[in-house]
């Protein structure tokens, strides 16, 4: 079984990108052949700026690896390594219709501002790319992606009908293999501190890897209303459904039937936060002085991912012609 998946250098690892997609993608670390990338290509839509770009990549690498990723089981890679995935984009926007991209993420994403490039309006064929050029089986992603990764399937059943004649939907596997989304139950969309999305470009996240009173801010300003601290409260709320992340509130009483004020809550997140994620902080403040080996890890990913694409790529090559 492939597993691929990938996430956006644009800004700080955060507790979304964590429980959504990472803790996902990690329990399938053992079950087969996994590949995971930094979209640093992705990242182009929004940053324009040459070092921050390779900053942030690094970044990533870093956070993965302090966050218990394995190169030795997982190949890790950046996307921009690879060039077959560029050349594959090329290939499948030329037969996406334009009216598949016009998705509602493309929409959010011009009413945030992201400025209106043809790259943002194609970012779902790159994607495809991404995961059609590893013959990915599964894709473990955060329940907001699922609607690309439909796409993805979209993009792949236009083409088998394209360019080869024996496809038969259902019946006889096409060039491409249709991917599935994997989503967690548990934490399939993680709310931010406003308790929209929690979004690295709404600014409403709680980072894992920032420094301490950093984390103790972002906490501090998750939104509540003003209940008094005997009010029962609302399990509801952002607050309660982040603590969810770290465990079973249903058991915790006092949220129902009051007694607790949201200071207390609060800083109980902190301390949950700080028993999870102290040890891979830790370990990320010891990568950070061994970056020749991160760098390492990223040219073998680049090799394997490489040797990985070169069947499919090939096999695409003969099937439009070129
Ligand atoms: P990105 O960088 O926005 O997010 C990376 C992963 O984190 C998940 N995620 C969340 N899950 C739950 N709750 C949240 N609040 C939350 N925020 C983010 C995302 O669903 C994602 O799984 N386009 C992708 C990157 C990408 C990719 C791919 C992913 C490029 N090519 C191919 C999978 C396969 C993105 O921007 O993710």
């Amino acid at each position: 079984m492939k597993i691929v998946s990938g996430i956006q250098s644009s800004g700080k690892m955060h507790l979304g990108n964590y429980f959504g997609a990472i803790v996902p993608f990690l329990s399938f670390q053992d079950q087969g052949d996994s590949l995971l990338f930094i979209a640093n290509l992705h990242s182009l839509t929004t940053i324009r700026d040459a070092s921050k770009l390779k900053s942030l990549a690094l970044d990533i690498a870093l956070d993965y690896l302090a966050l218990g990723l394995d190169p030795e089981k997982t190949t890790l890679f950046k996307q921009s390594d690879i060039p077959e995935v560029t050349e594959l984009y090329w290939y499948l926007t030329s037969i996406t219709p334009i009216s598949l991209l016009n998705t509602k993420a493309y929409q959010d994403k011009i009413n945030n501002k992201i400025p209106n490039d043809v790259g943002l309006f194609t970012y779902p064929v790159l994607m495809a790319a991404d995961i059609l050029l590893y013959d990915a089986d599964i894709v473990p992603v955060g329940k907001d992606q699922v609607q690309h990764i439909d796409l993805v399937r979209d993009i792949a059943i236009k083409f088998n009908i394209a360019f080869d004649s024996n496809y038969k939907p259902g019946k006889i596997s096409g060039i491409f293999k249709l991917p599935s989304a994997v989503t967690s139950d548990v934490y399939s969309i993680v709310p931010g501190t406003d308790g929209n999305k929690m979004s690295k470009s709404t600014g409403n996240v709680i980072d894992i890897f920032s420094e301490d009173k950093i984390i103790h801010k972002q906490i501090m300003g998750i939104k509540t209303d003003s209940l008094s601290i005997s009010d029962p409260k609302n399990i509801n709320a952002p607050l309660f459904q982040l603590m969810k992340l770290f465990f079973d509130i249903e058991q915790d009483q006092s949220i129902k039937e009051g007694g607790i004020g949201y200071g207390n809550y609060k800083q109980m997140l902190i301390d949950m936060f700080h028993a999870k994620f102290d040890e891979a902080r830790l370990k990320r403040k010891h990568l950070i002085n061994d970056l020749g080996y991160v760098e390492r890890v990223l040219i073998d990913g680049r090799n394997r991912a490489r040797e990985n694409a070169k069947s499919v790529i090939e096999r695409v090559r003969q099937a439009v012609g070129v």
